[in-house]
C-alpha cells in the first residue's frame, strides 16, 4: 500500500536527491540501475497503517501518513550516518560514502520537506493537527540525537557518567517519538478522540525504546550479513548504549574488568571490542537490556489494550509487537 506511494513522491523530486532517496530505499544501484532487495524493514510504515486502520481512518489517510514517517525515518538514517560515522547501511555503503557527505545531507533534507507536504495535503480537515504532531516529535528526535552525540564524550564511569535513566529518556527522543508520531497519526488525520491517539502514541513511544534497547543488542551482538550495519560501532565510538550501562551498573566482578577496558587509553582493537562485549554480556547487560525491551513491550501492549480500537488491526497490531524484541535484524 504504502511503497508505490512512496515511489510516486519521490519520483516528483529534483533528479539527483530523488537517486539518493530510491539509493537510499534499496530501490535502485547508484547511478538508477533497478535492482531488486531489501530496504529496510518497513516498521514504521506497518505501525502507521495498523494503528490508523485500527483507530478507524480510511485507507488513503493511513497511506500519507505512513508515507510521511517512512519518509522522515529515512532522512533521519541518511543525516544519522553521518554524524556517527557507520559506512555501511542496509546491506550497502551508506549513502554518505556512495555519493559523499554534501549530496547525502541534501537528500535527506529532501525527504524531510517532501514528508511535510505529503502530510499538510493528506486527506481531511486534520492536515494541520497532524503536522503540529510531526514538528513537536521531530523536535523530540532531535533532542534524542542530541543526548545521543554528547553521551559519547561522558566517561563510562564516576560522577560524569550517564544513568540509565537518562539513556532511556535519550531512546525515548531519538527512537520512540517517531514510532509514537507513527502510531498516532492516523488516528490523528481521522478525527479520533484525544484518549485514543495518546494511547497510540505512548504505546509507539514504549515501542520505540524496545527497538532501540534491541538495536543496541544487535549493535553489539548481531550479524553485519543480517543487520546490513556494522557491529561493535557503538563501543568503538563510546556510545552510551544500554547493554554496556546496565553492565556497568550491575556491581558484579566483570562490570570492573569491562570499566577497566574501557577506561584503558586508545581505541579498543578488534580482540578488545569482542573482549568489551564477552564482559558485558558476562555483567548480565544484554540480559538486562533485553528485560527492558519486554517491560516496554508490555506497557505498549496494555496503551493498546485501553482504548476501543477495530479488533482486526488491533489484533495485527499485537501479533507485530513480540517481533520488536525477537528480530535479529
Ligand atoms: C534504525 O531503524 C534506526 C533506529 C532507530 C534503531 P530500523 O532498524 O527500523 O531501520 P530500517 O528501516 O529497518 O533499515
Ligand atoms: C538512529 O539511532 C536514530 C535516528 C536516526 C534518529 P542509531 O544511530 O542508534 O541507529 P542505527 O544503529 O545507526 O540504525
Ligand atoms: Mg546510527
Ligand atoms: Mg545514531
Amino acid at each position: 500500500m504504502v511503497e508505490p506511494e512512496l515511489r510516486a513522491r519521490v519520483g516528483g523530486m529534483h533528479a539527483w536527491p530523488a537517486e539518493m532517496a530510491g539509493y537510499a530505499f534499496g530501490w535502485w544501484e547508484r547511478g538508477g540501475a533497478p535492482r531488486t532487495g531489501s530496504s529496510g524493514k518497513g516498521v514504521r510504515q506497518a505501525l502507521a497503517v495498523l494503528c490508523a486502520e485500527a483507530a478507524g481512518a480510511p485507507v488513503r489517510t493511513a497511506v500519507a501518513g505512513a508515507v510521511a514517517v517512512e519518509l522522515i525515518h529515512t532522512f533521519s538514517l541518511l543525516h544519522d550516518d553521518i554524524m556517527d560515522g557507520d559506512e555501511t547501511r542496509r546491506q550497502r555503503p551508506a549513502a554518505w560514502k556512495a555519493y559523499g557527505t554534501g549530496p547525502a545531507v541534501l537528500a535527506g533534507d529532501a525527504l524531510f520537506a517532501l514528508a511535510f507536504e505529503v502530510l499538510a495535503g493528506a486527506p481531511g480537515p486534520h492536515g494541520g493537527a497532524a503536522v503540529r504532531r510531526l514538528s513537536r516529535d521531530l523536535a523530540d528526535l532531535v533532542g534524542g540525537q542530541a543526548e545521543d552525540l554528547l553521551f559519547e564524550e561522558r566517561p563510562w564511569t564516576g560522577p560524569g557518567a550517564v544513568p540509565v535513566d537518562a539513556y532511556l529518556r535519550m531512546a525515548e527522543h531519538k527512537t520512540g517519538a517517531l514510532l509514537g508520531c507513527a502510531a498516532a497519526l492516523g488516528a490523528l488525520l481521522a478525527g479520533a478522540p484525544a484518549a485514543t491517539v495518546d494511547a497510540l502514541s505512548t504505546a509507539g513511544r514504549e515501542l520505540g525504546v524496545a527497538f532501540q534497547a534491541v538495536d543496541d543488542v544487535l549493535g553489539l551482538w548481531g550479524d553485519p550479513a543480517t543487520t546490513g550495519k556494522p557491529v561493535h560501532g557503538d563501543l568503538r565510538r563510546r556510545k552510551k548504549t544500554l547493554p554496556v550501562l546496565a553492565a556497568l551498573a550491575a556491581g558484579v566482578p566483570a562490570s570492573g574488568r569491562l570499566a577497566a577496558l574501557l577506561a584503558a587509553p586508545g581505541p579498543l582493537d578488534e580482540a578488545g571490542l569482542r573482549r568489551a562485549a564477552g564482559l558485558v554480556e558476562e555483567a548480565g547487560g544484554r540480559e538486562a537490556a533485553l528485560a527492558e525491551a519486554r517491560r516496554r513491550l508490555d506497557r505498549a501492549r496494555g496503551c493498546l489494550l485501553g482504548v476501543p480500537l477495530a479488533p482486526g488491526p488491533a489484533g495485527e497490531l499485537l501479533g507485530l509487537l513480540p517481533y520488536v524484541v525477537g528480530r535479529a535484524v
